[in-house]
């Protein structure tokens, strides 16, 4: 499978999330406009990818001119909640000084260690869970999409997934759907079937039964921004699971590469939570299905805290939640 994000003939050039699965297309972006465009329409989206996408928008906004600077504080608040976004954008934007090849070659190097980190990161995790959960073959839940689409290949929450399947220890991945965009119903169950992986779709609403009926060993979710206390930024829903996950003592594991950390932000009340537009809510499919002046409430995140956290997992290794001092990364 290709990159959901590269440079192609100095072009930004991304797998369009918001056509799958009906479609597989690629758009090609080749101004900062453009890439602004798709990180909010969500063509390009999840922690990692958008790391990928600021990066490589710096060195899109170096070729196309103008003030590269203000170019890049446009891409950078494209979206507030996931801190790789900035993070890219601030990386590539460091090298501005030794030339346009420089940035790209920085843009580019990001994008390789991406692979390597979330592949990583998802194989410490794989660990964790085989620790925390006894039975075989697992039954795994994951919210919204940390797959390869989440990232520049492989995944994070999903990457566990490739490594438990490989070794042929996943039974099934029930799929929470994810309100209200369906990231989890159109691109995490495109992305395992892709792989032959046996999941189910559900509603976000029954997973707290899924729990109850016992039918989940492990709830495994990427996360947006991570605060220095371990309190996890991540879809909206992640919140209610974590709850549920510990009231039934389901494990709950996150998985991320380390620049979801943000160590700038205390606990998860600092982290800036996207708002989005009442029409995701108001209408399905372009069909109105609330009355015509609902007022809605959409935020696209929300903050777990780490105490409902069984650990969340990085390229170093673990950071522990569960009520435990957070401590520093450690390998497992
Ligand atoms: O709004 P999205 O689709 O960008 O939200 C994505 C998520 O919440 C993912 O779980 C997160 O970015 C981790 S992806 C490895």
């Amino acid at each position: 499978m290709r990159r959901t994000i590269d440079w192609v003939d100095g072009a930004v050039v991304v797998i369009d999330q918001t056509a799958l699965p009906g479609a597989y297309r690629l758009l090609e972006l080749r101004t900062v406009g453009a890439l602004v465009d798709a990180i909010r329409r969500l063509a390009v989206r999840g922690a990692p990818a958008l790391g990928a996408a600021g990066a490589l928008g710096v060195a899109l906004a170096v070729r196309e001119g103008g003030d590269v600077r203000a170019h890049a504080e446009l891409i950078a608040r494209a979206r507030p909640t996931a801190v790789n976004l900035a993070w890219g954008v601030e990386r590539a934007l460091a090298k501005l000084g030794e030339g346009p090849d420089a940035v790209l070659a920085e843009a580019l190097a990001l994008l390789d260690e991406d692979e390597r980190l979330n592949e990583t990161a998802s194989k410490h995790a794989a660990e964790v869970v085989l620790d925390a959960c006894p039975r075989r073959p697992l039954r795994l839940l994951s919210h919204c999409n940390a797959g390869r689409l989440a990232t520049v290949g492989w995944g994070s929450a999903l990457g566990v997934v490739w490594h438990l399947h490989e070794r042929g220890l996943v039974e099934e991945v029930l799929v929470d759907e994810t309100r209200p965009l369906f990231q989890g119903a159109r691109l995490t169950a495109w992305e395992l079937a892709q792989a032959n992986v046996p999941y189910r779709v559900q509603p976000d609403s029954a997973a707290a039964a899924a729990m109850a009926r016992g039918l989940v060993d492990c709830v495994l979710v990427g996360a947006d921004r991570i605060a220095a206390n371990g309190d996890v930024a991540n879809k909206i829903g992640t919140y209610g699971l974590a709850i549920a996950a510990h009231h039934h003592r389901v494990p709950f594991v996150v998985v991320a590469p380390s620049s979801t950390v943000d160590e700038h932000i205390a606990d998860g009340t600092g982290i800036a939570i996207e708002e989005r537009d009442a029409g995701e809510l108001t209408h399905f499919a372009g069909v109105p299905i609330t009355p015509p002046d609902a007022s809605v409430f959409n935020p696209a995140f929300d903050v777990t805290p780490h105490d409902l956290v069984t650990a969340v997992v990085t390229e170093h290794g673990v950071f522990r939640g569960a009520g435990r001092s957070p401590g520093r990364l450690r390998s497992p």
